[in-house]
């Protein structure tokens, strides 16, 4: 049976990445993958994780099965984190949440809640969304409407063909936003527009279900929470899925949580087991380390201190990188590059063609994405020339 299977291509972006570790050429640039790296090219592990770790290695007695919620201080502590500490749905117990592996298997626990609760549902995305929410979401048996997104000629969100297009979403319809730092283009709503969100959803119905895996790489931890935290207090209905990858480094560790704020705290409750049920037929129980580890530093006052100064040191990073491609993107081509400044997080699309992108490749050793998405925490001092009149080569040569 399994010999009639094809071999399928290689991921777009695994493959990528892949393709730029076996290339030769001493001077590759790789801005393909979404990790977080440093000067020197490494993605870090937090110091308050590696703190934390020593104590687990100390005190671990056993490695017994999680429960299938996963661990109560790695729970409490991202509900805190996403909602914030006085959250008015936190008080009345209207908030369930369940350990999950990663942002992804938040996101595919939502669905399979969604999928269980309405199997007609169908999920609207931005045009452009980050391309593994199709399958993770689509294989639950959901369907996909886009709604307008990105404009690449501003260069920012087109919001009024966004909200056109979301007055077409109903009742029994889920909306997928990006919390904060938008994954592939890096263009965040604005508080009046996640304001207007909030409202169009209070006429119309939808539940917002809100991918947060960036939460403190765009503003800082609170700053980017903003926008979910008002949808919250103002809906009935919340679904996010939260990840540990980047913020807390957990990456391979697989730490996230889908988080319910529901109708009552009964609802809650009946929630929470069919997060369980939903969880027991897909994987059963989630990790354990990384929620171990990331549930020591969200409720611990001296690691939370060291993690959230290692953070903004992080987020700061990303902020001058920024600033610091655009002038070297602007010296190199006499262009507009202003976008990149704007924009939050690691994501930006520099406007090139697929060709373009595949010449940066071969004639550069320079890999981003077909779509030209690059990685701005790829960029470091040694390399941002080269970047730089890499692409001011290639788009000279291809006017
Ligand atoms: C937009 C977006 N959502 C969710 C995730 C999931 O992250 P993970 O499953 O690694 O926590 C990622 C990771 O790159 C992402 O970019």
């Amino acid at each position: 049976m399994l010999h009639e299977l094809e071999q399928l291509p290689a991921d777009p972006i695994l493959g990528l990445s892949a393709a730029c570790r076996a290339d030769p050429n001493p001077e590759k640039v790789d801005l393909t993958l979404g990790v977080y790296k440093d000067e020197q090219g490494a993605c870090p592990v937090f110091k308050a994780v590696q703190l934390a770790q020593r104590q687990l290695v100390e005190e671990e007695g056993t490695k017994v099965y999680m429960a299938a919620v996963g661990d109560d201080d790695f729970n409490v502590g991202i509900q805190r984190l996403t909602l914030g500490v006085d959250s008015s749905v936190l008080a009345e117990g209207r908030v369930s949440s369940i350990q999950t592996p990663g942002g992804c298997g938040a996101l595919r626990i939502g669905a399979e809640l969604v999928h269980t609760a309405a199997p007609q549902a169908r999920v609207w995305v931005s045009d452009p969304t980050w391309p593994v929410h199709i399958p993770l979401l689509g294989s639950v048996g959901l369907e996909f409407r886009n709604y307008r997104y990105y404009d690449p000629v501003t260069r920012g969100v087109n919001f009024e063909a966004m909200m056109d297009d979301l007055r077409g979403a109903g009742s029994h319809d889920v909306v997928l936003l990006h919390g904060c730092c938008h994954n592939p283009c890096g263009a965040d709503l604005g508080m009046q527009q996640w304001a207007e969100v909030a409202a169009l959803a209070e006429r119309q119905g939808f539940i917002p279900f809100i991918d947060f895996a960036y939460q403190g790489m765009g503003d800082g931890l609170e700053a980017d929470a903003q926008g979910l935290r008002l949808l919250v207090s103002r809906l009935p209905e919340v679904i996010v899925a939260a990840s540990c990858s980047k913020n807390l480094g957990l990456y391979r560790e697989r730490t996230g949580a889908a988080i319910f704020v529901c109708r009552d705290a009964a609802n809650a409750t009946a929630i929470l087991s069919q997060s369980q049920a939903a969880a027991r037929r897909i994987y059963s129980m989630p990790p354990a380390h990384g929620a171990l580890l990331a549930g020591r530093v969200l409720s611990d006052a001296h690691l939370g201190s060291v993690w959230r100064s290692e953070l903004s040191t992080m987020c700061q990073r990303i902020h001058r990188l920024r600033r610091c491609l655009r002038e070297a993107l602007e010296k190199q081509s006499q262009r507009n590059f202003a976008f990149i400044e704007r924009e939050k997080g690691m994501f930006s699309f520099l406007g090139l063609t697929p060709e373009q992108t595949r010449r940066l490749r071969e004639e550069f050793s320079v890999y981003m994405l077909d779509s030209s998405r690059i990685n701005v925490a790829g960029v470091n001092a040694e390399n941002i020339d080269y970047v730089a009149q890499s692409v001011t080569r290639v788009l000279a040569a291809t006017q």
